[in-house]
């Protein structure tokens, strides 16, 4: 039956199953077994549903000579969300994007553009790309554009009707790209701006510092930071009830060339760092350079098919209310072999604890030639550990603060950034495969079901404008839609979430478009909306509809929603 059966296996096929009376765990066990029988056969998803472009559920903003909107911004409390455009930071209405509530244009002075035109550089080249957009509070945003391959920095000021850009404009190396098309990542926290980006116009010079307040930033070295293209940064706030006394952590994801594999072709590896919120920087080694920078290698891998998911392309931090529970959910490709295949894997905290603050180190050895080998460090490793925050631990041999640090320690951390353990990621299997789809960003929602469990949502946007909203019950992974953001194919280049409103925004190169979480009144049937599995969506027998579960009140007793295993016993029957 197997060969037959083919690589395809619809994702919502245990739902069938069940109908039938076959049980969900056949169907997994075949699917697994598939795998392993077929070398050539990939697990693969297919959306059970494909919707096509329809605008009576999509809001759209377009404007003219307005393009390249790439970053976003969603701020609820003002209900706004900003958006960072070639030449322009518009304000938009949360609720309906389509409504502008002030613009700010912000060009390239003359100069600039004169001298990129010097420099041979074409039409396109010599405009401000918006790329940073940070919350300082309700009225105030700190905006960075790439200014004609010269950033700028600068305060912009929001009235809900009026925006205007302070005219401070910095000298702002390092905090935002050179170019558009390079990759970089950013957080705005407690007034300190920490960047993830090149600090030359070459592009030999990768960069993690931390500006506007206490500047410190990364050593340049290969072992530090090796040809990174940078992806996500976000901040866990693991001072809070820590028994420790240990330090809220900011966290990088990047691919950088591996230092400590050896191949003939340059081989990438995706990269979890972290740097501690505190850090001050030593006092005469590492002197205004990170002491607490540390890095370890992300795995996402299917070992049975050999697939190493080795280029990150995106993050996002499932925030939860322990810090304990937080989890990174990341978008990964290979570099080699199959192309087309795109994997989601999740991290857990535990892990990724486990690894920075228990793992062993790896450390360099100079071999025949003077070639250089990195291998686990054996060597007796100083106490605090290098590395590690200030926490109790610390503060009880009397160092209040990195720079209280002693030489050795400082030294330990600068020649040994890299750790030997790896990242693994949740259940050692990605939570999600898709063939035939490049999937370009993420973000992850917890929904609790009727049956009170919590399920993580992922919403995935495609290089084609599409949104996959995916799942992962216990090892089973399905995706219950796509859907077709624009009229025409393009790259969706930044997604983002409102909980609050139930919203979806979507920045490509010729717009931004709006879309529900969830559009339940789409499935007509129960039978529809109970296979769907969509934890959003529930048939209500009272009205005779699909609705959205966040939205009834009362009567839950009346609601029918089997995310689990799409079990329709309770619908009603057919024809009545
Ligand atoms: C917002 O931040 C700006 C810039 O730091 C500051 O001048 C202003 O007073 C702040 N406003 C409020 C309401 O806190
Ligand atoms: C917003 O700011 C503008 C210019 O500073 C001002 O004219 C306008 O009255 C302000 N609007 C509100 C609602 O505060
Ligand atoms: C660290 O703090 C403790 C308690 O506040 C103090 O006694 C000690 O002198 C401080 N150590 C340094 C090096 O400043
Ligand atoms: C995905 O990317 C590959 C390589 O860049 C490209 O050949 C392919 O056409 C893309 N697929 C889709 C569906 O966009
Ligand atoms: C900007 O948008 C235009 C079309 O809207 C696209 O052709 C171009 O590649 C974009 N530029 C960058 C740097 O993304």
């Amino acid at each position: 039956m197997s060969k037959e059966l083919k690589v395809e296996i619809p994702c919502s096929l245990i739902g069938f199953l069940k109908m039938s009376g076959t049980s969900a765990v056949l169907c997994l066990y075949l699917f697994y077994g598939l795998m392993q029988e077929a070398e050539t056969s990939i697990p693969n998803c297919i959306p059970r549903k494909t919707v096509k472009y329809q605008n009576g559920n999509i809001k759209t903003f377009m404007k003219h000579r307005l393009s390249n909107f790439s970053t976003l911004l969603v701020n609820e409390e003002t209900g706004t969300l900003f958006v960072g455009a070639r030449d322009a930071v518009l304000a938009l209405d949360l609720e309906d994007i389509s409504i502008e509530k002030a613009s700010v244009y912000w060009f390239s002075s003359q100069d600039r553009q004169q001298d990129c035109i010097h420099r041979g550089k074409g039409k396109g080249e010599w405009e401000n790309y918006i790329l940073l957009l940070h919350k300082i509070n309700d009225t105030n945003l700190y905006v960075c554009g790439t200014n004609a391959f010269h950033p700028a920095c600068d305060y912009m000021v929001f009235n809900s009707t009026d925006a205007h850009l302070q005219g401070k404009a910095e000298d702002s190396k390092g905090k935002c790209p050179f170019e558009p098309t390079l990759k970089y990542a950013s957080l705005l926290v407690d007034g300190e701006l920490y960047s993830a980006t090149s600090n030359n116009f070459l592009g030999t010079e990768p960069i993690i510092r931390r500006s506007l307040r206490n500047h410190l930033r990364t050593d340049f070295k290969t072992s530090w930071l090796n040809e990174p293209s940078f992806v996500h940064m976000d901040i866990v706030k693991e001072s809070e009830s820590n028994p420790d006394g240990d330090d809220d952590k900011m966290y990088v994801f990047f691919t950088e060339t591996a230092v400590e594999f050896e191949f003939y072709d340059k081989p990438l590896v995706s990269r979890i760092a972290r740097v501690c919120k505190g850090d001050l920087g030593g006092k005469r080694i590492l002197q205004k350079r990170w002491t607490t920078f540390l890095k370890s290698r992300l795995v996402c891998s299917v070992p049975e098919l050999n697939f190493q998911f080795n280029i990150l392309q995106d993050v996002f931090l499932l925030k939860t209310a322990g810090w304990q529970e937080t989890i990174f959910y990341g978008i990964f490709t290979q570099q080699w072999g199959r192309l087309d295949i795109s994997s989601v894997c999740a991290y857990s905290m535990e892990t990724i604890q486990e690894v920075f603050s228990k793992g062993n180190y790896k450390g360099p050895v100079t071999m025949e030639h003077s070639h250089v080998k990195w291998v686990v460090y054996g060597g007796e490793v100083p106490i605090p550990r290098p590395g590690a925050c200030i926490d109790n631990f610390a503060r009880s041999f009397g160092y209040n603060i990195s720079l209280d640090l002693p030489d050795k320690i400082l030294q330990f951390a600068r020649d040994h950034p890299l750790m030997d353990n790896v990242v693994n990621p949740v259940g050692n299997w990605p939570v999600l495969l898709k063939r035939g789809s490049n999937y370009t960003r993420i973000v992850v929602e917890r929904i609790v079901g009727l049956d009170k469990k919590a399920y993580n949502v992922m919403f995935i946007g495609t290089d084609n404008g599409y949104l996959h909203k995916g799942l992962n019950c216990n090892g089973e992974m399905f995706i219950v839609e796509e859907r077709q953001l624009f009229r025409s194919p393009e790259p969706v280049q930044s997604l983002k979430l409102s909980s609050r409103k139930g919203l979806l925004y979507v920045g490509s190169p010729s717009q931004v478009v709006q879309v529900p979480v969830s559009l339940c009144h789409q499935y007509q049937h129960c039978l529809d909306c109970v296979l769907a599995r969509d934890p959003y969506c529930a048939w209500s027998q009272a009205s005779a509809a699909c609705v959205p579960v966040a939205k009834q009140i009362g009567d839950m007793q009346n609601l029918i929603q089997s995310i689990k295993y799409g079990d329709v016993s309770k619908c009603p029957s057919l024809g009545t």
